[in-house]
């Protein structure tokens, strides 16, 4: 059996910075991460197990009293460095490069007048850190209809941003919508080249095989659209969270089989897949 595996799967440069900047301090005294460090059980509960405690609220986060608290990759809001300084906490902040980047902009053109328009989904993690660095009206756009249903004063000048794991064409049809509606409008494309490329290299991979297996966690939202994107070229797609979840009975009867990870994915549980698949068959 032929096994392709993406080059793109798994860690992208930001999560894997966030992951190594835990596992660094893991000796250094007591460890906390605002939210889980990365969508993924087996490195949640790895971390765990060496002591790391997952803070979830802003209560919780207040009531900190030693230790250092680390702030995962998709960032957070402002109000939450506020309480970090306020009450002396300790912090080190993984927030992605690129994600910084946009709190920079949305919280810049809020000061110039701009209203923002976030694509993105409304609950993501990093949705809601780049919210909560809006210094101005904020909107978040998912869906044609919201982008229809969108308004903003006249002569409003309008600043769009994107969630970096959007799909950029769905971007371009939703940045094309608000348009024709005549504001002031900036369009700024924070999408990270890493999803871009990943969906890209995975679409390609799966329209070359029989079967395509998707390597993530349940919860991980780039993993999902990877497996919908993989789906749609080859119809024997496989998601899968852990090599206990690979049906080895069904892929013995197909000729390839690509791999691909998503964003949160570890490189030990993409390895053991891959070095299976190529064993076994
Ligand atoms: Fe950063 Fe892009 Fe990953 S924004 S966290 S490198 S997907």
């Amino acid at each position: 059996m032929e096994v392709v595996l993406a080059k793109t799967a798994g860690f992208c440069f930001g999560v894997k910075r966030a992951v190594d900047t835990v596992y660094e301090h893991v000796d250094k005294g007591s460890i906390y991460t605002y939210g889980p460090i990365i969508h993924n059980e087996e490195v949640v509960k790895d971390l765990e197990k060496k002591g790391v405690k997952v803070i979830n609220t802003e209560e919780e986060l207040k009531a900190v009293k030693d230790g250092t608290v680390i702030i995962r990759s998709h960032g957070t809001a402002k109000k939450i460095y506020d309480i970090l300084e306020e009450n002396n906490i300790d912090y080190v902040d993984a927030t992605c490069p690129y994600v910084k980047k946009i709190h920079k902009i949305v919280n810049k053109r809020g000061s110039e007048g701009y209203e923002i328009v976030i694509i993105g989904n409304t609950k993501h993690p990093e949705v809601e850190g780049i919210k909560g660095w809006c210094s101005s009206k904020v909107t978040v756009i998912e869906n044609a209809e919201q982008a229809e249903n969108y308004t903003a004063e006249e002569k409003q000048k309008v600043c769009i941003v994107s969630q970096t794991t959007f799909n950029y064409n769905k971007f371009k049809d939703l940045v094309e919508i608000i348009s024709k509606k005549g504001y002031d409008i900036i369009v700024l494309n924070t999408i990270c080249s890493a999803t871009e490329e990943r969906q890209a290299e995975a679409s390609r991979v799966a329209s070359q095989v029989e079967a395509m297996i998707v390597i993530g966690d349940k919860h991980s939202s780039n993993t999902q659209k990877l497996y919908e994107i993989c789906n749609e070229e080859c119809e024997n797609t496989y998601y899968i969270q852990t090599l206990d979840d690979l049906d080895t009975q069904s892929l013995q009867f197909f000729g390839s089989v690509g791999i691909t990870a998503g964003a949160s994915t570890p490189n030990n549980i993409i390895e053991e897949v891959h070095s299976n698949v190529r064993n076994e068959f």
